[in-house]
């Protein structure tokens, strides 16, 4: 979703300045065209030839450079911008936006622009929690800015506070976010599960699978950047959390049904990417199950059903992790839990399913239709799916109210 998209990244004079170089490198691998503006003061920080290495592209570091190709037409690059980002925004270049001052030339390409704007700002605690800036803040907000961050952890002074530039990756899933507004899923309300349950053996021992989360989370992150509410309903993992998505918490398989429950009342679609385990111990030993001389027989009971029970409108979509007779399993699975689609995957293969972060997939509708995908990103099976889900929602005027 990048790909076409033309991005203003304004590099201001702050410590974190560096961070903005590996925005600048991932912006940039994911297709955009990157212009970068930096400050007077950036420059003070880190080179534009970074910049320039790492984009491809010109830099601008002055309003008045004749050799700069930008600066002739002193609003070109806020015309061209889909986006502008800020990231480190500092203080003074808050102050500046927030009183619509144009002294140099990224605030005059801030105020120039027609497109979104999103700051990430990082200083000092004090500089942060100052009413001046905060005020700033706050009417930038209530000017549709959109403001990422700051975070709280270790600051240049040596000390641990809150004034940090937000993770990058949270930098960057909130500019897709807000380009995927008014994409083909807005207003929306898809939910996603993810992870391996954990049904506790004793207070130290589970029972779990082999599920990363992977999948699910690629999900969540394709159908916020198309425009939907999301929520992600996540088992365990060591995923980040994606920025702009609704994550609710679960551990077992019982908590996820109950979660699945409640937030599909609202749901125009549910998407169980989730490897919920079939059995949990009957027991959970109250105490940690001492190591002893003779083997141990744990007693299993089924957990419930969620895909098979859960009822509402909205389209369902399962998936089938099969090590055999893939597509026979998956098409029973389609039937018995009135699923709208599957996606079978066989987890045998080393470059696909559990773990991994590509997949090889065939999607089957209900009317038998199969679409079998070449071996993608995860991400990219993620906008597969989401385009079959799309395609088999109704459409929203036609529905008797917007679910979100
Ligand atoms: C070593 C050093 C680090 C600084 N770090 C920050 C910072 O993280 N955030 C900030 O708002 N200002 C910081 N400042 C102050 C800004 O550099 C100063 O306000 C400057 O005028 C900002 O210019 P600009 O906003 O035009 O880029 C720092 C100054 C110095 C000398």
């Amino acid at each position: 979703m990048l790909r076409s998209k033309t991005i203003v990244l304004g590099v201001t004079g702050g410590i974190a300045a560096y961070k903005a170089a590996e925005i600048a490198s991932q912006l940039t691998q994911a297709g955009a065209k990157v212009n970068v503006i930096m400050t007077e003061e950036a420059v003070q920080f880190i080179s534009a030839v970074t910049f320039r290495a790492l984009t491809g592209r010109p830099v601008v570091t002055e309003m008045f450079d004749l050799a700069s190709e930008f600066s002739i037409e002193h609003v070109s690059l806020a015309k061209a911008a889909d986006i502008v980002v800020i990231a480190p925004t500092t203080a003074n270049i808050i102050a500046k936006l927030a009183a619509g001052i144009a002294d140099e030339m990224l605030c005059c390409t801030v105020l120039a622009t027609k497109a979104p704007v999103l700051i990430a700002p990082a200083m000092e605690t004090n500089m942060y929690t100052n009413p001046i800036t905060q005020e700033n803040l706050s009417k930038l907000r209530a000017r549709d800015f959109v403001i990422v961050g700051p975070a709280t952890g270790w600051l240049a002074s040596g000390k641990v506070g809150l004034g940090r530039l937000a993770d990058i990756n949270d930098i960057i899933g909130s500019v897709r976010q807000v380009l995927g507004r008014g994409g083909d899923l807005t207003g929306r309300h898809i939910v996603v599960t993810a992870g391996g349950t954990q049904e506790p053996v004793d207070p130290v021992r589970y029972l779990s699978n082999r599920s990363s989360g992977k999948m699910g989370y690629a999900l969540a992150e394709a159908a916020r950047d198309r425009g939907a509410k999301v929520t992600l309903i996540s088992a365990p993992t060591s995923l980040p959390e994606p920025v702009g998505v609704n994550v609710i918490r679960v551990c077992t398989a019982e908590e996820m049904r109950q979660a699945v429950e409640n937030v599909t009342l609202q749901a125009d679609s549910l998407i169980m990417a989730a490897a919920v385990a079939d059995y949990r111990p009957r027991k959970r030993a109250k105490d940690k199950i001492k190591k002893g001389k003779a083997g141990l027989t744990l007693e299993l009971e089924c957990t419930s059903d969620i895909l098979g029970t859960v009822k509402g409108d909205f389209i369902k979509v399962g998936f089938a992790a099969e090590s055999s007779n893939v597509l026979e399993n998956a098409r029973a699975k389609l039937k018995q839990k009135r699923l709208d689609l599957v996606v079978a995957n066989d987890i045998t293969a080393s470059d696909s399913g559990f773990g991994t972060d590509t997949n090889r997939v065939t999607i089957i509708d209900r009317k038998g239709k199969i679409d079998s995908l070449p071996l993608l990103s995860k991400r990219e099976v993620a906008d597969r799916v989401l385009d079959q889900v799309a395609a088999l929602l109704p459409k929203p005027k036609s529905r008797r109210s917007s679910k979100c």
